[in-house]
């Protein structure tokens, strides 16, 4: 089954070809450029952005892929969570392909691609496991029995963990998009300020970074001479013990051996190792998506489309974008 699959959800346009699990082509056209200098995502031009790029990309994207538009069985497009203009350009698009060719069409949640991205790289996973998903816009933990049972079971009760890096790299005064920016700068750093533990009690698997967010702000109005990286290295520190911490307590407490790292903070490269290390202490597998496909892509996208393709779970062409989409 060939699937062309567009990701469109906020600032970066992808477009991937699959040939069922392989991915034939997986293209990003970033938008970082023209949002870098209002420090943050403009939706409205991050839509137009989307919208004159995705058919150039579309064409490049069969050509590496060695595939012929008529080819493609299954076009697939993000339909939330998201900014409602860029959700409309790629679903417009995919919509549009699917009723000229008369093939078939599937609308993904964004967040499901990001959970699918680990089986791109690690198809032999066994369900049940424990799902830590962390992006600019989502922190929660989810036990999946299967494909389409999971019950979310831990979650932020404020800032998502992607959303603090973000928030805590432009107190720093670094560069959008913040997160690899701040794990940069950790990387020359020594984790030696104490910033408060959120939610560390032992049965909470709930995170909360907002109190955090705020302590590292007062930290830096009272200590205006301290090392920037010193900073970043100790909130990067805290953020991501709470992170593994609560996952493997998860997996813990639901008697789970597998562990799955999903989403856009799952590139980072502390809390893989940190991650890697807790796994190797409890006996636990521990699986991440290579960092290409943890943040946003077209090939998530494509491999959640091809699970629902292959149960028949095909989408009818009236569905929209939906901004405030969950997972559960
Ligand atoms: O999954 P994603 O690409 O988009 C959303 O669905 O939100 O995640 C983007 C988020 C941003 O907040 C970004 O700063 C964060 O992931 N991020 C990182 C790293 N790379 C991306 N955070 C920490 N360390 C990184 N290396
Ligand atoms: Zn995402």
């Amino acid at each position: 089954m060939i699937i062309a699959a567009f990701e469109s959800s906020c600032d970066d346009t992808g477009v991937a070809v699959l040939d069922d699990e392989r991915v034939l082509s997986n293209i990003l056209a970033s938008q970082t450029d023209i949002h870098a200098r209002f420090g943050g995502v403009v939706p409205e031009l991050a839509a137009r952005s989307h919208l004159e790029s995705i058919s150039f990309l579309l064409d490049r994207s069969l050509e590496e892929a060695d595939c012929k538009i008529d080819q493609v069985d299954v076009f697939a497009a993000t339909v939330g969570p998201g900014l409602v203009g860029s959700l409309l350009v790629g679903l417009s698009f995919a919509k549009g392909l699917t009723l000229a060719s008369r093939k078939r069409f599937v609308g993904v949640n964004h967040l499901l691609g990001h959970l699918h991205a680990v089986f791109l790289a690690f198809p032999q996973i066994q369900y049940p496991f424990i799902v830590l998903l962390v992006s600019g816009g989502h922190s929660e933990i989810l036990l999946m029995k299967s494909w389409s049972n999971f019950s979310r079971i831990g979650r932020t009760r404020d800032d998502a963990a992607g959303e603090s890096f973000d928030k805590i790299a432009r107190m720093l005064g670094l560069s959008y998009p913040g997160g690899p920016e701040l794990e940069k700068l950790a990387s020359s750093g020594q984790a030696s300020i104490s910033f408060p533990r959120p939610l560390s009690d032992k049965t909470i698997l709930d995170f909360s970074f907002s109190g955090l967010k705020t302590s590292v702000l007062y930290y830096m109005r009272d200590n205006p001479h301290e090392k920037k990286e010193d900073i970043a290295a100790s909130f990067q520190s805290v953020i991501i013990d709470s992170l593994v911490e609560k996952t493997f307590l998860a997996a813990k407490l639901c008697e789970v051996s597998t562990v799955v790292i999903v989403g856009g903070v799952a590139s980072n490269a502390a809390l893989r190792e940190r991650a890697r290390a807790c796994a190797i202490e409890k006996r636990m597998e521990l699986f991440f998506p290579p960092a290409e496909y943890c943040t946003d892509n077209a090939a998530m996208i494509g491999r959640a489309a091809l699970e629902m393709a292959r149960r028949g779970a095909y989408s009818d062409l009236s569905e929209n974008a939906v901004p405030f989409l969950g997972l559960v």
